[in-house]
């Protein structure tokens, strides 16, 4: 394939593509085009893994029983956090909405498969948690992908993740990633949430220290 040079417009088009990713968790209730999901699932195909291995497994979660199944299961995990904290955090905690899984019209467990034999095991002999970041990459790939249709995508982890594996009926050796809520959000933004809701903020500086 002939290398293709990227122009400023499409890296300044790249930039307000990663400022306005977020995560997205009030959605409104109109369908998602199959055809664009698709496209935007491909960048399960496109993205890295350790040695090749693919690991990444993908639930689509449709029926009224595994819904109401995986939103009994965060609402339990999110009373149980909300329990960890006391005073204002725990008045604040109790007013954010941690996930959009009431009203997405799409919604997807990602796991990874610890125990695949795919990519012979290279790079992952030190570090096996690296088929789970592999995971992670490649749903990087699709939130993006999604955001670029218009589409959002909200990450929930307030999970029990082995009530869930077991609510889904997965393969023992399945680790979930995440449960993935994707639709139209209400709204678009530049700034996460939760430091507009005054939870946490973004650090102003670039992580990088020299050695
Ligand atoms: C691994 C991971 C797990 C997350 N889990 C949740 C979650 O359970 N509920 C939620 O509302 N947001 C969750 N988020 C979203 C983060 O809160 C969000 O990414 C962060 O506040 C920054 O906002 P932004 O993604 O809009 O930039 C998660 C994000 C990541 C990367």
């Amino acid at each position: 394939m002939q290398d293709q040079a990227f122009t400023d417009e499409f890296r300044t088009q790249f930039d307000l593509l990663m400022r306005l990713r977020r995560d997205v968790r009030r959605f409104r209730t109109d369908a998602v085009d199959e055809a664009v999901l698709t496209r935007c699932l491909d960048a399960f195909q496109l993205a890295p893994s350790v040695g090749l291995s693919e690991p990444w497994r993908v639930i689509r979660v449709e029926s009224p029983a595994a819904r109401t199944a995986a939103l009994k299961n965060f609402k339990a995990a999110n009373d149980a956090a909300l329990a960890g904290y006391s005073g204002d955090r725990a008045q604040l905690y109790s007013q954010l909405k941690l996930s959009g899984m009431q009203e997405a019209p799409v919604q997807l467990a990602v796991f990874c498969d610890d125990a695949t034999d795919k990519g012979q095991g290279l790079g992952a002999g030190t570090m096996p948690e690296m088929r789970r970041y592999s995971v992670v990459s490649a749903v990087t790939l699709f939130w993006l992908a999604l955001r670029a249709h218009g589409l959002g995508l909200g990450w929930v982890s307030i999970l029990d993740p082995d009530r869930l594996a077991r609510d889904l009926s997965v393969p023992g050796g399945w680790r979930l990633i995440g449960y993935f809520c994707v639709g139209w959000p209400e709204e678009s933004s530049d700034t996460p949430e939760l430091e507009t809701l005054g939870w946490e903020s973004r650090r102003g500086s670039l992580p990088v220290d020299v050695r």
